[in-house]
């Protein structure tokens, strides 16, 4: 099972004088129980990427495929059937809430799904447990009132409510301290491993997405430049510094010290494996 893009372009204003080519001949499969991270500088197409995996955009040129459903195809109720499996978080969602209270606001996706009564509110505890929110302190609080990284655990429960089989975010830690910025990361790399989700996560913090994600991509100006793991993006550093990236500084400063130490291993993540392999290089010199 799996979202697949085909040759996929997409412009916007098609046909008009100011059409503008947003992505091009982008082949990219995402399956389930993966954690894909997606990087680019802002103006790359990485939000109109996204708004092609679950069809509120269809594709110019190619196709998209969400587990061999194409939504460019679909009418009606198939197509919303089909959008259900990909829940999409867009960036600063929690601008879009608007209940009165964190119970009605989680509840208002699975409600329109036909759910009542207690399995309502099974569903939405579900929700807000997964996003570390207290159910009993919480339900009745107006939105409004809570913290920035509360609301947008909300506003993410919200969408995971619908039980959808990928979750599709678009700079999910974006102004968040980086406290809130930590403990997002963390709860969006559990949906993968303890739900099995597909789970697919924009960012142009190249830091965010490598400590989180099992594979990357890298988007430029509406192509895919480059893709691997975390490790061999940063084994590109160099590469990536060059079209305008910013490393994480650690990696900045491994890269900067290869050049004095030809051997070292700039692919590595976190401050204690970098500081080992620095360690290691100062012994065998
Ligand atoms: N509604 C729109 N109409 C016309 N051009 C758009 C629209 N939305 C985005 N674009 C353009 O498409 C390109 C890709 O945008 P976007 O997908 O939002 O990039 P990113 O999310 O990486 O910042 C940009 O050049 C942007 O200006
Ligand atoms: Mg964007």
């Amino acid at each position: 099972m799996s979202i697949r893009f085909f040759n996929v372009g997409f412009r916007y204003a098609r046909g008009l004088p100011w059409e503008k080519v947003a992505l091009k001949n982008i082949n990219l499969e995402i399956r389930r129980n993966e954690m894909l991270g997606i990087i680019g500088p802002t103006g790359s197409g990485k939000t109109t990427l996204l708004q092609l995996m679950n069809g509120i955009e269809d594709p110019s040129e190619g196709q998209v495929l969400i587990d061999e459903g194409d939504p460019a195809r679909l009418r009606g109720r198939e197509i919303t059937r089909l959008r259900q499996k990909v829940g999409l978080v867009f960036q600063f969602p929690e601008d879009q809430l608007f209940a009165n209270s964190v119970y009605d606001d989680i509840a208002f996706g699975p409600r329109n799904l036909g759910l009542t009564g207690s399995e309502l509110e099974d569903r939405v505890r579900w929700a807000m447990e997964i996003m570390d929110l207290n159910f009993s302190e919480l339900y009745q609080r107006r939105p409004q009132t809570l913290s920035g990284g509360q609301k947008r655990r909300v506003a993410i429960a919200g969408v995971l409510a619908l039980k959808p089989d990928y979750l599709v975010l678009d700079e999910p830690a974006a102004g968040l301290d980086p406290e809130g910025r930590t403990a997002l990361l963390a709860l969006v790399k559990r949906l993968r491993k303890e739900l099995g989700m597909g789970v697919v996560m924009v960012s142009h913090r190249i830091q965010d997405i490598i400590s989180t994600c099992d594979r990357v991509v890298v988007l430029v100006a509406g192509e895919i430049v480059k893709s691997g793991s975390p490790r061999e993006i940063l084994q590109a550093g160099e590469e990536l510094s060059e079209i305008g990236f910013r490393l994480p500084p650690m990696n900045k400063v491994l890269q900067e010290l290869k050049r004095f130490f030809p051997h070292l291993d700039v692919g590595l993540i976190g401050e204690a494996a970098i500081a080992s392999e620095i360690d290691r290089a100062l012994r065998n010199q």
